[in-house]
């Protein structure tokens, strides 16, 4: 075995710059974990004059990714660049000369993992993208080592730093909207071009991922239903706090009977619920197997050195597969094609906002539809509308298929009496 293992990094950014100095301040734990020490070639950036936090050795600094690409030393492909298209370019050009390669790049496995898996096992090497979910939680190795054995049957929960940063902000301390995603870019937790994350879309990438290896099936990008945190109004703020929710952005994935449903949405969330207690750019996810139960991960989805230390997770165990001669050998493929669940399998609590016309019997009118579509009220709140003759009114029901809960919400807005169906939202958990 060589007595040192180059790597080469593709991006020295937020998590660049953590991978170089982790790797350099627990050079020692390395040595001790791998007999040999592993040492950062080159790094591929965009602008060679740019001031880094960390200081590099300009020799090993280049804009020429076939310095990395094509050295025969480099043994770790580490792409920390993010983007698709060149990064696909380049992963794959890495894997064909077979290098094992270690991404946190979610938007890239989301939309082509499958298929740079298949090049990566065709060439015998790791493809490994730990830090793609959850920043510094290890829930990827959790899920497809740590519950290998059991039969996973829902994966729920908070993958997007930002979004959650911007949310705890805006519930706990009044911060407007822009200010707190000002905030979260300021410390690094978005991505270059926010607007994936506060559409939604990134934790999507993310539960397409998780669900991948939850239930071991080909979960599309365009499989997960998704909608962002942009269009949320103060006013559903107020009235779930007032109802004893808080606002998050969650992700759920849920198999049965090879049938699977992948979700991102705003929720409300019952304080009670462990899923409430999660913080600022702070990430959880829920496992639920058949036989370990409910099982909780949780720590920083984001940021410098937390993303680092699943980067380099993965570097580790690329380079003790390496040592064994068993790259490329770890994940399986798919064990069936999943079908989307039918709505009147999917089930969930809801919070709606209408506005009523205030005269006699037009709530009756409301409580009528609804119990002809055996939907039952769980929370009822009026509070006066300062528009004349109009009442507010804020409705949560108890557990409803979708089919029945969409029907419901055709018939409010076909109703004489309902002046408007301001918003809906998923609740979790009980307040
Ligand atoms: P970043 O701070 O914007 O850094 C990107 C780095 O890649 C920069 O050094 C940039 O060079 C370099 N780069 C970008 N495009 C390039 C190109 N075409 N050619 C050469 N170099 C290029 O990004 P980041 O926050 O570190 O994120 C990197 C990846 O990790 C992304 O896929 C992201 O989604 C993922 N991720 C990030 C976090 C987080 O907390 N930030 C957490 C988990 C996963 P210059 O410096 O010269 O511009
Ligand atoms: N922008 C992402 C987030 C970074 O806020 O969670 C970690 O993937």
């Amino acid at each position: 075995m060589k007595m040192d293992i180059s790597i080469g990094l593709l991006g020295l950014g937020t998590v660049g710059s953590g991978v170089v100095k982790l790797i350099r301040q627990h050079q020692e734990e390395l040595v001790h974990q791998l007999g040999c020490k592993v040492k950062v070639k080159r790094v591929l950036v965009r602008d060679i004059e740019k001031e880094r936090d960390v200081q590099m050795d300009p020799a090993s600094v280049t804009v020429n990714p076939d310095d990395i690409l094509n050295d025969p030393e480099i043994d770790v492909v580490v792409e920390v660049m993010g983007g698709v298209d060149k990064t696909r370019q380049y992963i794959i050009k890495a894997l064909e000369n077979k290098k094992n390669v270690v991404t946190a790049n979610k938007d890239l496995i989301a939309l082509y993992g499958p298929e740079i898996q298949e090049i990566a096992w065709k060439n015998h090497c790791d493809l490994l993208y730990e830090a793609s979910v959850g920043g510094g939680i290890p829930i990827l190795r959790g899920l497809t080592d740590g519950f290998v054995s059991d039969r996973i049957q829902k994966v729920m929960g908070i993958v997007n730093g930002t979004t959650n940063y911007i949310l705890t902000k805006m519930m706990e301390n009044g911060v407007s909207y822009e200010e707190a995603l000002k905030d979260a870019q300021e410390l690094g937790f978005a991505e270059a071009d926010p607007t994936a994350d506060v559409a939604g879309l990134d934790a999507a990438r993310k539960m397409a991922i998780l669900a991948r290896l939850a239930f071991y099936t080909n979960v599309k990008l365009e499989d997960v239903e998704v909608e962002g945190i942009t269009n949320l109004l103060p006013e559903d703020l107020h009235y779930g706090k007032t109802l004893g929710y808080t606002m998050k952005l969650i992700g759920m994935a849920q198999c049965q009977n090879e049938q699977i449903e992948v979700s991102v949405q705003p929720a409300f969330v019952a304080k009670s619920h462990p899923l409430a207690s999660v913080k600022n750019e702070f990430n959880a996810v829920y496992v639920n197997g058949e036989a370990i139960g409910e099982a909780m991960f949780y720590g920083p989805g984001a940021g410098s050195m937390p993303t680092a230390t699943a980067v380099v997770s993965d570097v580790v165990a690329a380079i003790k597969n390496m040592q064994l001669g068993v790259n490329g050998c770890s994940l399986k493929g798919p064990r069936f094609e999943g079908k989307l669940k039918p709505l009147d399998q999917r089930f969930g609590q809801y919070y709606i906002r209408l506005h009523l016309k205030d005269q006699v019997g037009a709530f009756s009118k409301i409580t009528a539809a609804f119990s002809a579509l055996n939907i039952s009220f769980k929370r009822i709140l009026q509070t006066p509308d300062k528009r004349d003759e109009l009442a507010e009114i804020i409705i949560v029901t108890h557990q409803v298929s979708l089919d029945r809960f969409q029907k419901a919400l055709l018939q409010l807005n076909e109703m004489p009496v309902v002046k408007e169906v301001n918003s809906y939202y998923r609740v979790e958990g009980e307040a």
